[in-house]
């Protein structure tokens, strides 16, 4: 399956990498643009390779023509004895055997335009490296985050409606049927239920091909549908699909998928998947949905701050207050755009590494490598040395306990589930203290989704290009506040860059002075 597994992957990823470079100046994800490019060369490559061997085929059968030409002309002779027998004829033959027949021969077998595109597509391999089925499972599995977490039915992602958005990526029957596949050996039963029929319509009404070829490929598509049916526990209605292709087609290979369905032993396999708890609040969220207020406290501000810091008394801080207790604000216009493309400057120095987010037992799996990316910067170049001082004087905190800033890079179906940003336990030994404050910039505006969401405060904040959003992680009293949860949603369309300061209490005894009266009980009811 591995030839159709490709085509449908560079497709999609196509389609998706042609959405992104149109939403976005700057790079979208880096290893796309890498298979972007991969694909570029492979079709350069066997355009040469079909191009050297059409002229060499051209130029072997003019020769051969000649020789023909040659050989027929002696054949020709009434008398072959009479031809072969004047020694200049005879001189001939040998000739042509000894070097002509050679000179064709040896090319032919050699094959030099071959020879090149296999040392092509060798070097690509090592350098590049062709992405493997995991990789097309950690695609589908982006699409199927962008389904599980904003609602999105596979009728509308093939039509190219995406959030209620028309997109020129439309899917074909085919594309729709491997990632029908894929969800199904990724044991994604009902999602791949959804494709398949996708698929089903797709190909029913397509010109493409006459109803006789149409009928295997139904079948195949009924063969899958009845697995997955039966993986739902409806055994009879699988058999009874079963038996309809049998019907139409006696020697599909779905013969064998009966005799596999009578052996296998659901109960084995069979595990409840349960959401985590925080999945629903995440999922609304992310979808820009909160619960209403309930109309007590404090009413949020927006207002112009100049008395925070000198700085700000000719330009005042534009303060969103979007939480109170914790207090979660956004600034806006904090950077110009082409401070935002200096800070991708410096990025793009250092090679952007991939996020290394530990997976259970601490693999790195695919989702990982794909979601994010990430690197640091320090606060030496002139651009960095006025974020450290903007940071300082907004959030009061010396900037001596900073980390440098992470830059980090989530594609399409990038996401982060909601974590906290504090240690708690196992402090990083560079720094005093655990994180206390978060300073997170958005470098960039995303199309569709990539909202940060606070799972446990009912909040939620779309990407602003250019603002910077600003929390306390730990109480006065240096305990940590668990309230303070948050999660990246998936992108949907567009790449989404985030700059990241985290804060360490060890230096800031004046700028915050801690409370000795704990202040952690207001986070109790929030611990997991
Ligand atoms: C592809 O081929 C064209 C000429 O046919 C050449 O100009 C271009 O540089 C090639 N691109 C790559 C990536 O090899
Ligand atoms: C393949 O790589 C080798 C060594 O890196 C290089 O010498 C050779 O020119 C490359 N061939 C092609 C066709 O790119
Ligand atoms: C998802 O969408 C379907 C309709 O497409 C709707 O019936 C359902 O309630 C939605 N579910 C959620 C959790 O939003
Ligand atoms: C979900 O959100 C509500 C309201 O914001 C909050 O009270 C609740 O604790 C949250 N649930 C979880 C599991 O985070
Ligand atoms: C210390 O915390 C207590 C309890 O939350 C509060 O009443 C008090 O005002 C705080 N003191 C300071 C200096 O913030």
């Amino acid at each position: 399956m591995s030839h159709r597994v490709w085509s449908c992957l560079s497709l999609w990823l196509v389609v998706m990498l042609i959405i992104r470079a149109r939403a976005e100046f700057y790079s979208s994800v880096d290893t796309m643009q890498e298979l972007a490019q991969l694909e570029l060369e492979l079709l350069n490559a066997t355009r040469s390779y079909l191009m050297a061997q059409q002229q060499q085929t051209n130029l072997f059968r003019r020769f051969l023509e000649q020789l023909k030409q040659e050989h027929d002309m002696a054949m020709d002779l009434i008398d072959l004895d009479e031809y072969l027998g004047h020694p200049l004829h005879a001189f001939r033959l040998i000739k042509r055997l000894v070097y002509d027949w050679d000179a064709l021969h040896t090319p032919l077998v050699e094959n030099k335009p071959r020879e090149d595109y296999r040392q092509v597509v060798d070097n690509l391999s090592k350098e590049v490296g062709f992405p493997d089925l995991s990789e097309l499972q950690g695609a589908v599995k982006g699409v199927l985050r962008l389904q599980t977490v904003y609602n999105f039915t596979a009728a509308n992602l093939a039509d190219g409606i995406i959030n209620g958005f028309f997109y020129d990526s439309e899917m074909n029957w085919r594309e729709c049927y491997e990632i029908g596949v894929q969800l199904f050996d990724l044991g994604e039963h009902q999602r791949s239920l959804e494709w398949l029929q996708v698929a089903f319509n797709l190909l029913r009404t397509s010109p493409e091909m006459g109803e006789e070829g149409k009928s295997q490929f139904i079948a195949d598509i009924k063969e899958y549908v009845a697995l997955a049916n039966f993986e739902l526990e409806n055994p009879k209605l699988a058999v009874r699909l079963l038996e309809k292709v049998l019907q139409t087609e006696p020697t599909h290979p779905a013969r064998h998928t009966r005799i596999y369905m009578e052996h296998r032993d659901l109960a084995e396999t069979r595990q409840q998947k349960q959401e985590p708890s925080w999945f629903a609040n995440y999922t609304r969220l992310c979808q820009g949905r909160r619960f209403p207020e309930k109309g007590n406290g404090i009413p949020l501000r927006c207002f112009l701050d100049g008395n925070r810091h000198a700085y700000f008394t000719l330009a005042p801080l534009q303060v969103e207050q979007v939480h109170l207790d914790p207090d979660i604000n956004v600034y806006h216009g904090i950077l110009s755009l082409d401070q935002i493309d200096s800070i991708f400057e410096e990025a793009d120095k250092l090679e952007m590494t991939r996020s290394g987010v530990a997976g259970t037992g601490g693999t790195r799996t695919v989702v990982d490598l794909r979601v994010s990316q990430q690197t640091w910067l320090d606060y030496e170049s002139p651009i960095m040395k006025s974020i450290a001082r903007l940071v300082a004087f907004i959030s009061g905190f010396d900037i001596a306990g900073a980390e440098s800033m992470q830059v980090a890079n989530y594609g399409v179906g990038g996401q982060y589930e909601p974590h906290p940003d504090y240690f708690e336990v196992n402090l990083p030994t560079d720094y005093k203290g655990d994180r206390i404050s978060t300073s997170m910039f958005y470098l960039s505006d995303v199309e569709q989704g990539g909202y940060t969401v606070f799972t446990k405060l009912n909040v939620f904040l779309p990407p602003i290009k250019g603002a910077l959003v600003m929390w306390h992680n730990l109480h006065r009293s240096l305990e940590v506040d668990p309230r303070t949860y948050h999660a990246g949603c998936p992108v949907i369309i567009g790449s989404k860059r985030i700059g990241n300061i985290w804060m360490h209490s060890g230096y800031q005894e004046f700028r915050r002075p801690c409370n000795l009266t704990s202040d952690s009980f207001k986070s109790v009811a929030y611990r997991e």
